[in-house]
């Protein structure tokens, strides 16, 4: 399964970069606006740090502008997945760019439908949001599980990346149903590290070794 992470904040994508451990990343207006930076240049600064696809989002509702808007995304650097949404002109939009071998990320998916569409209009990435369908009492988790299953009846190539991912557990369910990609909140990718028994074994081991005298180096 791959990582990304989902931000903008450029301080923490350079540390989580440094872990070796992360694939990717994804940024929504949401984000771009709580970085207060500008939306372009942050862009390019996050891609010339990973080498995974970066989400970028258009603004426009469209097809037209959605497009445009786009090719100008997309030409930032090699490593942009432009990010539209799931409507029809998103979708036509996503179309047009994956044809021209842009990578396209379809977000604010829903539905196992919407996500058919997605798959066929030639996305390269579609973005079921979990914890918005877990915030309204819907069952986030079950809907990957339907994307899983369509794809894999039709080989469709769309990776699935699950969005709005709230916590650890999200991520592990994700992956035991066979999701390509997760990306979550730097809290969240920190958080898959944590174990009371991992800490708690950590300390005794330093204690008895501590007691030993010795020095590996
Ligand atoms: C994904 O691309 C979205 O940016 C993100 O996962 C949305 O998460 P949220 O529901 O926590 O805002």
């Amino acid at each position: 399964m791959k990582f990304f992470v989902d931000t903008a904040d450029t301080g923490e994508i350079r540390d989580l970069a440094e872990t070796g451990l992360l694939d990717g990343v994804t940024t929504n207006p949401s984000l771009i606006a709580r970085s207060g930076r500008d939306f372009l240049g942050v862009i390019r600064e996050i891609c010339a740090m990973v080498d995974g696809p970066v989400s970028a989002e258009t603004i426009a509702t469209d097809h037209e502008t959605m497009l445009a808007e786009g090719r100008k995304l997309a030409a930032l650097a090699d490593n942009v997945a432009v990010k539209v949404p799931l409507t029809p002109d998103g979708l036509k939009t996503c179309r047009v760019l994956s044809s021209d071998g842009v990578k396209v990320n379809v977000t604010l998916c829903f539905s196992a439908g919407q996500a058919l569409l997605a798959a066929k209009a030639g996305a390269a990435f579609v973005s079921p949001f979990v914890g918005r369908l877990d915030d309204v009492s819907f069952d986030g988790m079950a809907l990957i599980r339907e994307i899983c299953d369509i794809y894999r009846n039709y080989y469709f190539e769309t990776e699935i990346l699950v969005a709005s991912c709230r916590g650890p557990l999200h991520v592990v369910q994700a992956a035991k149903l066979g999701a390509d990609v997760a990306t979550v909140p730097p809290a969240v990718l920190r958080a898959l590290y944590a174990h009371p028994l991992t800490e708690k074994g950590l300390q005794a081991f330093l204690k008895d070794w501590a007691a030993t005298g010795q020095a590996i180096l």
